[in-house]
C-alpha cells in the first residue's frame, strides 16, 4: 500500500531537520595550530604574551597551547567540551560586561566566524591539534 501523503510529508520534514541540524553544528574539526593560534595572534598576542598588559593583569599568556590552558592566575578560562560556558567565549562573545569584552578596550572584535570556531574548537575537546 502506497505512503499517505501526510507521511510522506513528515518523512521529508524530518530530512529537512536532520540536515539543517549537521549544518549546525559545526562537524568540520578545528585545529588548534591552522585555525585557533592564528585568530589568537591576531586579536590577542598583543597583550596576552610577554610583556603585555593582559598578561600583566590576568597572568594568561596566550603564546602557547599549554599557557592559553592554564588559563588565569585565578584558573582556566576554556573548559574542554562545553565552549558555551568557556569564560573565554564569554569574553569574546561579549556575553560579559561590555567594559570587560576582549580584545580590551578595543574596537577590532572578532567576527562572528572567528568567534564561532573558538567554540567548535572547546566544544571538540579543545585539543593541542
Ligand atoms: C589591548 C590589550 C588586550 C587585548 C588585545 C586582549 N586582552 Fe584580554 N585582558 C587584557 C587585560 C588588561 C586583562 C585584565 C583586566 C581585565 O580583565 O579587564 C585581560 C584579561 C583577559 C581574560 C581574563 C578575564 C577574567 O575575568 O579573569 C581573558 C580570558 C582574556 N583577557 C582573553 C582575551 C582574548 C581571548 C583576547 C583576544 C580575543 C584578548 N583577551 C585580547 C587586555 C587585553
Amino acid at each position: 500500500m502506497p505512503l499517505k501523503s501526510s507521511t510522506k510529508f513528515h518523512l521529508f520534514l524530518m530530512l529537512v531537520t536532520a540536515a539543517f541540524l549537521g549544518g549546525c553544528t559545526g562537524d568540520k574539526a578545528v585545529s588548534y595550530a591552522q585555525d585557533i593560534q592564528p585568530v589568537l595572534k591576531k586579536h590577542c598576542f598583543e597583550c596576552h604574551t610577554q610583556g603585555g598588559d593582559g598578561l600583566k593583569a590576568s597572568g594568561l599568556d596566550m603564546s602557547s597551547y599549554a599557557g592559553l590552558m592554564k588559563g588565569t592566575k585565578f584558573g582556566p578560562v576554556i573548559k574542554a567540551g562545553d565552549g558555551l560556558s568557556s569564560t573565554l567565549v564569554i569574553l569574546v562573545e561579549g556575553r560579559a560586561d561590555s567594559s570587560i569584552k576582549m580584545p580590551h578596550g578595543k574596537s577590532n572584535f572578532l567576527s562572528n566566524d572567528e568567534t564561532a570556531l573558538i567554540r567548535n574548537w572547546i566544544d571538540q575537546g579543545a585539543k593541542n591539534n
